[in-house]
């Protein structure tokens, strides 16, 4: 057998939500509701449909390496320098090119736990060490021990706002108070994959930090709202020197020119994102009202996902909803066995789930 590095040794492949493809053909069923990744219920703006189908004539051709047209455009919304924006294959390729750029065999990273499990994998196949701090008891990143944990070996801080799997969010203030405290040689890593999903007044405007801190990136995608998730397309912001830095480990050509196309044609559709957030929204009302009807606990959300403590196994409920034509994600591989992770639908997939859920607790 060939030898592979040490660092994967211990490495577990990522687990990703369910198929509904391979839900369909192990189980025989015709319905299927996946609500398990986060996805977008709505799909995508018909804008965004329109950019991929221009596209397909151009199939044969590499993309713009430098996404010059998706860069142009959020540089003006944002209004800052195109140069200020990296792109990458989803922020799944950011996280790693910023593990690439800044990690050396033996630096630390911090991370809450439950948090964004690609964090640790990053980290380690670097050869890095991940440190994993518990949440406080509301189920929020806890930042006190996040500095408490600093040392002289801590490279990377991942703070995951709102937090996967939990919801939880971050204040403005706390965020802050805590970038006060860390030492400037030290990367802070704003992961705001929900962002637009927020409707919480206190929600950090990150962004504007980067006129403050020379020590943060802020990570978005088109993998939420914007859902485009199969495409494969989510940017980093930051000052010149970190993005130039990143961009000396990114692959040439790592964003593919279809969704190079639909990113920049949905960044036109605001009133897709609008729809997008009132049906969110209106779902979450519905869910809580539900939870509470079966007297069930549930976190606050602030993204599209709400975390319910089902009180009973959540593998085996998981595997029971599943037999009904749900998918959603079980608690277990965020150890938190009772509870399930369900991405809010429409309100037909919303109906379902709960009817299924009432049938199997
Ligand atoms: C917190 C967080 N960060 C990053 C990602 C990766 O998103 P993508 O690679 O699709 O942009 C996800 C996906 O679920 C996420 O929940």
């Amino acid at each position: 057998m060939i030898k592979y590095r040490k660092t994967i040794e211990n490495l577990e492949p990522y687990k990703p939500g369910k198929p509904i493809s391979e839900v369909k053909r192990e189980l025989g069923l015709s319905d299927v509701v996946k609500l398990a990744s986060n996805e977008n219920p709505l799909g995508c703006s018909p804008r965004a449909v329109k950019a991929i189908v221009d596209w397909t004539n151009d199939a044969a051709l590499y993309p713009d390496g430098n996404c010059t047209e998706l860069r142009n455009a959020l540089a003006s919304k944002f209004n800052l320098s195109p140069s200020q924006f990296l792109f990458g294959a989803g922020t799944d390729q950011i996280l790693e090119i910023i593990a690439q750029t800044y990690i050396n065999p033996g630096d630390e990273t911090i991370m809450g736990w439950p948090s964004f499990s690609r964090y640790e994998a990053v980290t380690r196949i670097m050869d890095g060490i991940i440190i994993k701090l518990p949440l406080t008891d509301d189920y929020r990143l806890d930042l006190d021990a996040f500095l408490d944990a600093i040392n002289e070996k801590t490279r990377i801080i991942w703070v995951c706002n709102p937090n996967n799997p939990t919801g939880t969010i971050i204040t403005e203030q706390e965020q802050r108070e805590f970038l006060k405290n860390v030492p400037e040689n030290i990367l802070v890593v704003l992961d705001e994959a929900y962002y637009e999903y927020v409707q919480n007044s206190n929600y950090p405007r990150s962004v504007e930090l980067l006129n403050e801190y020379d020590n943060i990136i802020v990570l978005r995608t088109f993998s939420k709202i914007y859902g485009l998730a199969g495409l494969r397309v989510g940017y980093a912001i930051s000052n010149e020197n970190i993005i130039a830095c990143l961009n000396r480990v990114r692959g040439p050509f790592n964003v593919n020119a279809a969704a190079q196309a639909a990113a920049a044609a949905s960044l036109n559709d605001q009133e897709f994102v609008q729809d997008s957030i009132k049906i969110n929204q209106e779902g979450k009302q519905y869910l809580y009202r539900a939870f509470k009807d079966m007297g069930l606990e549930y976190i606050p959300a602030n993204g599209n996902f709400i975390m319910v403590n089902v009180e009973k196994d959540s593998l085996q409920v998981f595997k029971d909803l599943l037999l009904k034509g749900v998918i959603v994600r079980s608690g277990d591989i965020f150890d938190m066995d009772n509870w399930l992770r369900i991405t809010i639908g429409t309100p037909e997939q919303n109906t379902v789930l709960i009817n299924a859920l009432k049938s199997v607790l």
